[in-house]
């Protein structure tokens, strides 16, 4: 095992997007922006997905991948809400309003943090400016330290119907070396008051690899997770890039895991949370069987976008909105500002804030459906993606400069299946699916240095 890691654990891109985001440019502009944005009225998926970003936290974690910070000034929050109900009705305006909305996510940041009228005031302009699916997820990513009872009843209340609680880790010694507070009530109690508000999803976010999660801490939290029951389980492997957030710096003077160590503790949590009867999904993620993203990986319909996985069913087009944020859209990325008072100052004058962006040829187009379909699956069938874009199987090989020789490795050490024009990726093969995905990206260069390691 010991040399399988070493062999395998090498930086290389998460595939949330294709191509992924260092290559994009600041050639796109807000124009290009808006172009893409008419464009996708005609290009699929016909539904919409919105992403709204709240880049503010009271109190930053040490050891955190996200664009956040504390507000510059207390007016800088009420100047940032005005400014994303600017930006959706600016994007509203050249949308096709037959286009139902499947998908809401209030990322961070902690989105839970800010005061909630604002909250509901933008959910309220969605509400007229948008055509709702009747299926509508609503989803917000909250800091359980800021989480009352009674804020449940609020958020149901102004319609969101699933919550990722962001716990790391249940112990205290834990969170205190990362610089987080814990839960403001028992975890137990507050997916309690949850449920009864309505929430009809309500998933748990977890960490491994901080410091202090020896094995048995690890296994204490992973079991009172489960105790629980939530519907999803992510166990998020933490990416140490100081060189993204210099404050990771911090975590080092208490010793990192080895990739031995940490390899024990995925399979830990793997092996705690199948016991329990949880379904594996994609990298990181763990859902109920009777969970849609289960349901979906059973019939191959999984799909993923910068917000985590969901199914083919929900997953719009993406439009973002706020401060570093991405849409998502067939032909194009578009990454707005990262600082989020040049975006204030961009959306105050009536102007799109994009700062860089990507666009996609057919190439890249179709190389980002085999990369999905490797990366959510662990499957893919070149007739079916040939059949989709209407071309042959050698012609959709040639594109992706397919050479079976590349995968013999992987064939070897158990990793990957070919049958025919099929592809599955094994259960082993899984923990290195990043570097399956490698094998079809005919545009990997030398930026893999810039990317965290794969295990
Ligand atoms: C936007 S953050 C969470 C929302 C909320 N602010 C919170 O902390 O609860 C989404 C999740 O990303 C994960 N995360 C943050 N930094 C990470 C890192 N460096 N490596 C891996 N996962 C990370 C955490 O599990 C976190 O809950
Ligand atoms: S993990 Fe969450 S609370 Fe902590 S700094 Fe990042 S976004 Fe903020």
């Amino acid at each position: 095992m010991k040399d399988f890691l070493t062999k395998y654990n090498r930086p290389g891109p998460r595939y949330t997007s294709y191509p992924p985001a260092p290559y994009f440019n600041e050639q796109f502009t807000p124009d290009d922006y808006r172009e893409s944005v008419i464009a996708s009225n005609s290009e699929e998926p016909p539904s919409i997905s919105i992403y709204i970003h709240i880049p503010f936290c009271p109190q930053l974690c040490y050891f955190c991948g996200c664009n956040t910070g504390k507000p510059k000034d207390p007016g800088d929050i009420k100047r940032y809400a005005d400014a994303l109900k600017e930006e959706i009705k600016m994007v509203s305006g050249l949308l096709d309003k037959n286009r139902p909305v499947t998908q809401i996510h209030w990322g961070g940041g902690t989105p839970n943090s800010i005061p909630y009228e604002y909250i509901s005031g933008i959910m309220e302009l969605l509400k007229a400016e948008f055509k709702f699916h009747k299926k509508i997820e609503v989803a917000i990513e909250c800091n359980p330290a800021y989480l009352s009872p009674e804020n449940a009843g609020e958020l149901a209340g102004m319609g969101f119907n699933r919550v990722s609680l962001g716990i790391q880790d249940f112990h205290g010694e834990v969170l205190e070396k990362v610089n987080r507070l814990p839960s403001a009530m028992p975890a137990e109690e507050l997916v309690k008051h949850l449920r009864k508000s309505g929430f009809e999803g309500v998933n748990l976010d977890l960490m491994y690899g901080l410091p202090g999660q020896t094995p048995p801490v690890y296994t204490d939290t992973i079991k009172k997770a489960i105790s629980l029951s939530p519907d999803r389980i992510v166990t998020f492997s933490y990416a140490h890039v100081p060189w993204f957030n210099p404050s990771m710096k911090k975590v080092e003077k208490f010793g990192l895991p080895s990739t031995g160590e940490k390899f024990n503790l995925f399979n830990t949590g793997y092996n705690l949370l199948t016991s329990a009867g949880y379904i594996p999904v994609g990298l990181d993620h763990y859902a109920l069987p009777e969970d849609e993203l289960s349901l979906a990986l059973k019939e191959r319909k999984l799909h993923r976008n910068f917000q985590g996985y969901c199914t083919k069913e929900t997953t719009g087009q993406v439009y973002a909105f706020g401060s570093s944020s991405i849409s998502q859209l067939w032909n194009a990325y578009s990454q707005n500002s990262k600082d989020y008072i040049r975006y204030i100052e961009k959306i105050e004058k009536g102007k799109f804030a994009t700062e860089r962006g990507y666009r996609l040829n057919r190439r890249e187009i179709i190389t980002r459906e085999v990369i999905n379909s490797i990366m959510c699956n662990g499957h893919l069938n070149f007739s079916d993606i040939a059949r989709n874009f209407g071309i042959s199987v050698d012609e959709l090989k040639e594109l992706l400069s397919y050479n079976q020789g590349s995968l013999d490795e992987f064939i070897e050490d158990g990793l990957v299946e070919i049958e025919g024009e099929e592809l599955n990726v094994t259960r082993r093969g899984m923990l290195v699916v990043r570097n399956i995905a490698m094998a079809f990206d005919f545009m990997i260069d030398g930026r893999q240095q810039r990317y965290s390691k794969t295990i």
